[in-house]
């Protein structure tokens, strides 16, 4: 039986209902943390917990919970669904009223999760993918993990209909971002990523790149760079909590260099691989 998290309480999944006026359903008010889950235990926590924190602030939003108690709950939801290598997600709304555009008084938060299975091996792509080139027409404020996705659902379908995995993001001859990652390219033996600023969302697994790259002695530039550079790159990956490191071979209709993922790429794809296989052999003891 699946269990889900609403509020403080673990519930089975038919059982979780919310209020047709939260503001979640009606205004997108929400925001939202997705965390992998690596021999039972989540990666970079606390990483994500400093992002939810600030996308909480930046939206005024009340946290429902401490984030220890937050993570305590978090924890028992996956081991109530028994959940080795998966995904927790979770939202929380500003919360149920009469709809109005201001914020109205005396609302309660609310938040409901869920913990599910993801096996590595289903979302690993190690010949790598094709994406397509989208407008990004989302807003301006892409550093907030918000539930507003619709420029992120509409590119995402739009690339999928050309037959590609995941939508590259470029706001005029500049790439931001994916549909749901972020995306690095190489160029002569250095990694260039947009940087942290209010047109991408900072992604968890982009930071964690960015240090596996300095540990691996790679170079790491974070500035813009435009849709010519990413179709002349060496190598073009992109990162997210689900798809880890995953390199892209062709963008529409154009071959990335040899059209395999490229040496870099392949170092810290090995890298994270050899991270996540040291927290599953921890886990055992
Ligand atoms: N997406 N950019 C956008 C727009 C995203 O939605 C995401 C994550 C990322 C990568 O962030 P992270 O490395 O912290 O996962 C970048 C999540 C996984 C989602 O919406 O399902």
């Amino acid at each position: 039986m699946t269990i889900i998290l609403y509020q403080d309480k673990f519930l089975p999944r038919e059982q979780g209902q919310v209020d047709m006026e939260d503001r979640g359903y009606q205004f997108g008010d929400g925001i939202y943390e997705a965390i992998r889950v690596y021999g039972g235990k989540m990666f970079l926590l606390d990483l994500h917990m400093k992002r939810l924190e600030r996308s909480a602030r930046e939206l005024r939003l009340k946290l429902p919970y401490s984030l220890e108690h937050l993570t305590d709950n978090l924890n028992q939801l996956i081991r109530q669904n028994q959940i080795n290598e998966g995904l927790v997600y979770f939202q929380i709304t500003r919360g149920a009223a009469h709809r109005q555009h201001l914020f109205p008084d005396h609302i309660e938060s609310v938040l409901t999760g869920s913990a599910v299975s993801l096996p590595r091996e289903e979302t690993l792509r190690p010949n790598g993918i094709k994406v397509s080139l989208v407008d990004d027409i989302r807003w301006l404020r892409c550093d907030i993990k918000t539930l507003n996705l619709l420029g992120n659902v509409l590119a995402r379908q739009e690339a999928h209909e050309k037959g590609s995995e995941e939508a590259i993001l470029h706001r005029g001859a500049t790439v931001t971002e994916g549909s749901s990652c972020n995306v690095f390219i190489v160029q002569n033996g250095q990694l260039v990523t947009h940087p942290a600023d209010h047109f991408i969302l900072n992604g968890i697994t982009r930071l964690h790149v960015i240090d596996l790259a300095g540990k691996l002695n790679i170079p790491v530039e974070e500035r813009t760079f435009s849709t010519d550079e990413l179709y002349h790159a060496d190598e073009v990956f992109i990162t997210s909590t689900g798809a880890e490191v995953k390199p892209v071979v062709q963008i529409d209709e154009r071959v990335i260099a040899s059209g395999k993922p490229g040496s870099i790429t392949q170092k810290l794809m090995n890298a994270f691989d050899e991270e996540v296989a040291r927290i599953k052999a921890a886990a055992l003891y």
